[in-house]
């Protein structure tokens, strides 16, 4: 049986089998147990079951920042954790960052506490996700990230920014046209996409060429994340537009 502990919750793969959830809580010192089936739409939020206990509120501490979530309303990928303090370590004095997908502040939040960033704007669709991104931008004392509700098809025109941040998979590449427009020249571009593992180092900076118009692009790094399904991997391109 494989788990992983998010804060104090416990979350069990499918291959669990009947146990004495009780003594397996008192083990790993949870509150609950719960088994998240898969993370559902747009707003990826989980389809769960709750196997011991019933609070499913927790703060999880992750690369020296604090998220607090409802894992029965939002998702948490332990798998994207080394990339979360990547993206945070690159940031450097005075940029002006936009999270165009940020969730609870999956990216956010460890930009506030590990750079010196001028200002990290965040956008998130879902209101559940919107509003722990509000508190954990609280629990961390960050003064510079703007939190903003809303369709980042919609918000990001509003801004221009020195990195952006696609934390999104699946149907990303839909948002590169508006993400490019948006990036500063020289601007970083960290775009996530899943991708079957021949086309990785070919579909991923093509689709971004062909969203940039007459702007260079620098290919800087592809960064595998993990694997996404049998023969799909998910992969961050590091992109310099100029
Ligand atoms: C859950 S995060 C992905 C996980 C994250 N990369 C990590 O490190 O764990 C993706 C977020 O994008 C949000 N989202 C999806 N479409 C959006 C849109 N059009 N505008 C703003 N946010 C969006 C979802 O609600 C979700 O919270």
């Amino acid at each position: 049986m494989k788990y992983k502990k998010i804060g104090d919750i416990l979350i069990l793969d499918n291959s669990y089998s009947k146990n004495d959830f009780e003594e397996l809580s008192k083990k790993h010192n949870v509150k609950t147990i719960m088994k998240i089936d898969h993370i559902q739409g747009t707003k990826r939020e989980p389809i769960y079951k709750i196997l011991y206990g019933s609070e499913t509120e927790t703060i999880n501490k992750e690369n020296g920042c604090l998220f607090k979530l409802d894992l029965a309303k939002v998702m948490w990928s332990k798998g994207n954790n080394n990339e979360r303090l990547r993206i945070a370590k690159l940031v450097e004095d005075d940029e002006t960052v936009l999270d165009m997908f940020a969730g609870i502040g999956y990216f956010s939040i460890p930009i506030g506490v590990h750079s010196n960033a001028k200002e990290v704007i965040s956008i998130e669709i879902n209101p559940n996700s919107y509003e722990f991104l509000c508190e954990n931008i609280k629990l961390n004392k960050l003064n510079n990230v703007t939190p903003i509700l809303g369709d980042c098809m919609v918000e990001t025109p509003k801004f221009k920014a020195d990195r952006i941040v696609m934390g999104y998979v699946k149907t990303t590449h839909h948002y590169l046209k508006v993400a490019i427009d948006s990036l500063n020249k020289g601007g970083i571009l960290h775009y996530h996409e899943t991708v079957p593992e021949k086309l990785m180092k070919t579909r991923p900076i093509e689709r971004i060429i062909s969203q940039a118009g007459n702007r260079d692009v620098e290919l800087i790094k592809i960064n595998k994340i993990k694997k996404y399904a049998p023969g799909v991997e998910h992969v961050v391109i590091d992109a310099r537009i100029d």
